[in-house]
């Protein structure tokens, strides 16, 4: 019976010691391909740790949750307490800072005319409003005059000093098309009952110039750019007053970091107006940031390649380089053989 052992399938026939040899020439072609190997081998792992972002749009089929927005604003030229701030939306929502605003989240900081911050403390509004419910659906304003009056004098007392505001924090709104309103308090309440005021008088500030640390609409990831951020409108005197538009689209956006790790934020492209507003005309000095959400979500993802398919190229790379080196090795043995002879 023939002998049947394993080693007869293997593909590497061994020669026996005494039958190779070993030669300068074939070191030398050895050390060439050695070198080759390992400058491909680098070039490929440098290849698999690079980074490769790949940008991918779908519609949105998921039902996410709430928007969160992030703002930061400098108003050079309005008091904390003349500064008003509502949030409307289409699904009905209308909170303002004067009427205990649950999603918001919003501190105001005094400046003083020269910029600086007055005092470590946050500026409060006096919380002189507020909705109370009937329990049918229905509401009821209730206003707190002494509150109301003490917000007044602060107005006037601010404005005397021609403070400015830092409008800083987040917010939590609904995923819907809304409105951020930033202008001056009005207080109807004196409106409908003038001699409420006495002598004191409400402050017509017409100057929103503005300065926008940031504007951004959840979690930041690298390379992720807010168009906002650092943007900003002066009035210079001896212009007219304007009031400002923001309409922004903002485009749900999933991270996945090279780890994997995914974080959901949203990206934001702007478009910017500005109308002036007469001297003489009725109309309050505004701010407004409207914003809407865009039903196409962006994927932008960080990971590298898979590392079987890095271990495959890894393969071919080195299997490359040493066959070549082998035929290379026959080829010079042949040339010596040659040149010797
Ligand atoms: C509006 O306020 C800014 C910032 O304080 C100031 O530089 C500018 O001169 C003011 N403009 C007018 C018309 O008062």
């Amino acid at each position: 019976m023939a002998k049947l052992s394993i080693a007869r399938l293997s593909a590497y026939a061994r020669p026996e010691a005494h039958l190779t040899k070993q030669t300068s020439h074939g070191a030398i072609v050895t050390l060439v391909g050695a070198s080759l190997a390992i400058f491909l081998f680098l070039n490929e792992l440098g290849y698999f740790w690079k980074l490769h972002r790949v940008t991918k749009m779908s519609v949105d089929l998921e039902r996410r949750h709430d928007l969160n927005i992030n703002m930061d604003m400098v108003f050079s030229a309005v008091p904390c307490a003349v500064l008003s701030m509502d949030i409307l939306d289409v699904s009905g929502t209308m909170e303002s800072d004067v009427n205990f605003a649950r999603g918001m989240n919003m501190h105001k900081h005094r400046l003083d005319s020269k910029g600086k911050q007055i005092g470590k403390a946050e500026y409060l509004t006096p919380q002189s409003q507020q909705m109370i419910q009937d329990g049918m659906g229905g509401g009821m304003m209730n206003i707190n005059i002494p509150q109301a009056m003490k917000h007044l004098t602060e107005m006037e007392d601010e404005e005397g000093h021609h403070e400015g505001c830092r409008l800083k924090g987040n917010m939590v709104v609904k995923r819907v098309a809304g409105r951020i309103h930033l202008s001056v308090h009005q207080h109807q309440i004196f409106m409908m009952m003038p001699q409420l005021m006495g002598s004191h008088h409400i402050p017509r500030v017409l100057n929103m110039s503005h300065h926008i640390h940031e504007v951004s609409f959840g979690p930041h990831y690298p390379g992720m750019v807010n168009p906002l951020d650092g943007f900003e409108r002066i009035i210079v005197r001896g212009k007219q007053y304007e009031a400002f538009k923001y309409f922004i689209k903002v485009v749900p956006t999933e991270y996945y970091s090279r780890l994997g790790r995914v974080t959901e934020t949203h990206q934001y492209s702007v478009t910017e107006y500005s109308s002036p507003i007469p001297a003489d005309s009725p109309l309050v000095a505004s701010v407004d940031i409207m914003y809407d959400i865009s039903p196409i979500v962006v994927t932008v993802n960080d990971r590298p390649p898979s590392f079987l398919h890095f271990l495959v190229r890894m393969c071919a790379v080195i299997g490359g380089v040493f066959a070549v080196t082998r035929m290379t090795d026959r080829w010079v043995h042949w040339i010596v053989g040659k040149v010797v002879k």
